[in-house]
């Protein structure tokens, strides 16, 4: 009997670390807390290839004088929300208004504030919007997916193991910043997600128990195994929105439309870092979502989106 009972906890502590040493048990760097394991989709460099097959035959038609277009309808069972690299790379902007000056100022600067030079002046509205989008999609079933743009250090070597040809670029070198890509390098405090808290009203507000979050070394933000999960949930319509509107936000939204997806790219939910506008004279709010809306996405706005984005059963 006592043989018996001992047995049966040997057995029962055995299976438990059997259960325990499974892949599936041990916390991955890539899935950060408080995020639910089966939420977290990996960190991939992988572009996904597999095209979806479109369905429906709705146009995008433009009205008179190209000033405004018709909109996709969006069904609650075959759209996803992408919100993407909501990360304080973006959310860390100097004091007052940012001139280029203030933003380039580096880490040796006396009394270096943290902030990054890639700010983006809408972090806060953005988010805002995101925030309010996210819950709509939530109410009406609609996936949520969290991106995030991180290099790590798998190897423990102490150098960054997947940031691709990125790394061979060094825009900021010359203002005395450690290589730009260092500003996702996972040992820097500026990769970090940006959530909601009590303390900080301008962050994403996440559900860590139903969002999917995935990371990403690519500009696309559909890579392999995020592409695996929208087709596994039959989704042919992404709407796109986070930073950066001229790297991160294009790029996942030319990609998604050229592997078959229908998007929708929301003017006032992406923004690009306050810098390259100053540098550049050009407003990406303004040139992206023009060029875009021709005929890669719709052009919507958070509340065109919230307004058209409706339950599968309307009865
Ligand atoms: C979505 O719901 C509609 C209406 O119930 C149904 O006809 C359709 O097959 C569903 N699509 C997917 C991808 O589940």
């Amino acid at each position: 009997m006592i043989c018996g009972l001992v047995v049966l906890l040997i057995a029962s502590v055995v299976n438990a670390q059997n259960t325990c040493s499974n892949e599936d048990c041990i916390r991955k760097p890539w899935c950060p807390e408080p995020w639910k394991k089966s939420q977290c989709l990996g960190s991939s460099g992988e572009l996904g290839t597999d095209s979806v097959l479109a369905t429906g035959n709705e146009k995008i038609t433009w009205h008179a004088g190209m000033a405004s277009h018709s909109h996709y309808s969006l069904i609650s069972n075959r759209t996803a929300l992408f919100v993407i690299d909501a990360q304080k790379v973006y959310s860390a902007c100097p004091e007052g208004e940012p001139a280029v000056e203030s933003l380039i100022a580096d880490p040796s600067t006396e009394n270096f504030d943290g902030h990054s030079p890639l700010c983006c002046e809408k972090f806060g509205s953005v988010i805002t919007n995101i925030n309010r989008i996210a819950n709509h999609a939530r109410s009406l079933g609609v996936p949520v997916f969290l991106h995030s743009h991180v290099y790590r250090d798998f190897d423990g070597d102490g150098e960054v193991d997947n940031c691709g040809r990125i790394c061979d670029f060094d825009a900021l070198g010359w203002t005395g910043w450690p290589m730009a890509w260092n500003l996702w390098n996972a040992a820097f405090p500026w990769h970090t997600n940006v959530y909601k808290t009590e303390e900080i009203t301008k962050g994403f507000d996440a559900n860590f128990e139903t969002d999917y979050y995935a990371e990403k070394s690519t500009y696309s933000a559909l890579t392999k195994p995020v592409l695996k999960k929208l087709k596994l949930l039959g989704v042919d319509t992404i709407v796109i929105t986070g930073f950066m509107a001229q790297f991160c936000s294009v790029t996942t939204s030319r990609h998604a439309h050229d592997l078959g997806f229908r998007v929708v790219y929301v003017n006032d939910a992406n923004d690009g870092p306050q810098l390259l506008q100053l540098l550049s004279g050009v407003d990406e709010n303004e040139f992206i979502p023009f060029s875009l809306g021709i005929a890669v996405a719709d052009i919507s706005s958070t509340d065109e989106v919230i307004e058209n984005m409706k339950t599968a059963f309307t009865g």
